[in-house]
């Protein structure tokens, strides 16, 4: 086995442990995320399962001072909220997915939370970056996208 194909498989394992270990964001940390976004967006990002929060708070962290990229950074996962699956569920949906076996319901709906939180994304009036980062993550920047905002994101995503 290669390093390079070691890599998904150790994400998956950070990923589950990160999600059981979520700590809840404190009220300052709310508050400082509700000063970022309009309050349709914050709304949405409210609506995320706590763990989830607590994924895209650090994520827009790690994007620093680059305020372009917050939108982006706090709601590309938004499309995970309708399927309110469990750490345990999301680990099963992945290895099955890439397994290539075709999942449904509120799996395929994990699996599709991209594209799913992108057209939520659009109805919400959020940013371009936002829209396309939700869709198109974890994966190479649409036409039309600066490559370098893009590398920032996904930096931050799979830290
Ligand atoms: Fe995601
Ligand atoms: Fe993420």
């Amino acid at each position: 086995m290669t390093p390079d194909s070691r890599k998904p498989s150790l994400h998956l394992v950070r990923r589950f442990l990160g999600f059981l270990t979520a700590k809840p964001l404190t009220p300052a940390e709310q508050s400082a995320i509700a000063s970022m976004l309009d309050p349709p967006i914050a709304q949405a990002f409210f609506a995320q399962r706590s763990e989830d929060q607590r994924h895209a708070f650090d994520v827009r962290e790690r994007v620093g001072g680059h305020e372009h990229l917050y939108q982006a950074a706090l709601l590309h996962d938004i499309g995970k909220t309708g399927p309110a699956l469990g750490a345990l569920s999301r680990s099963f949906a992945t290895i099955w997915s890439r397994l290539g076996l075709r999942a449904t319901g509120r799996w395929n709906d994990y699996l599709s939370h991209g594209e799913i939180g992108a057209e939520q994304l659009e109805a919400l009036g959020a940013d371009r970056l936002a829209v396309a980062f939700a869709r198109n993550h974890p994966g190479s920047p649409p036409p039309g996208v600066d490559a370098e905002s893009w590398h920032l994101l996904e930096q931050a995503d799979v830290a």
